[in-house]
């Protein structure tokens, strides 16, 4: 089984953007964790970061063409913001997990609406860095099922 990680724009700052709203573990160290995880239960694992929304658009369009089964996914503020994003989610029709760090509906009213929710498989918000190992080991358990 093969899952890709997207992270999208100013997410390579993690660590040092306002970490009292995203936590204090790098990008590194959270892709580091999933590739752990991931070795452990004998599923590929590939991770990808873009401040760019048509990269992120042309890497969702590849893991079709890669074959990959699932997505997980923090788009960053392109969740309120990119029909093209949730278009390629969409057209590719890749099972997907949307995530963020933060929680999404504790803060500004503009951060409350995501483009994604309603056609990914699940959401993860608030619960930091560890979501991300949740939302892996959920992906592996629907996987091997
Ligand atoms: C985020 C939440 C978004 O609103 C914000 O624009 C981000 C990060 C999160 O992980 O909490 O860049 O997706």
């Amino acid at each position: 089984a093969s899952i890709l990680v997207i992270q999208g724009p100013n997410l390579n700052l993690l660590g040092t953007r306002e970490p009292e709203v995203y936590g204090k573990t790098t990008l590194a160290d959270i892709h580091a964790k999933l590739g752990e995880i991931a070795k452990a239960h004998s599923v590929d694992l590939d991770t990808y970061q873009s401040n760019h929304e048509g990269q992120l658009i042309d890497r969702v369009q590849k893991a079709k063409q890669d074959g990959v089964d699932f997505i997980i996914i923090n788009p960053g503020a392109f969740t309120h913001t990119s029909v093209a994003l949730r278009d390629a989610l969409a057209g590719v029709a890749i099972p997907f997990t949307e995530i963020h760090l933060s929680n999404i509906h504790q803060r500004e009213e503009f951060r409350k609406h995501s483009y994604l929710s309603d056609i990914a498989t699940g959401v993860i918000c608030g619960l930091g860095a560890i979501g991300y190992e949740l939302a892996l080991q959920a992906a592996i358990a629907r996987l091997q099922k």
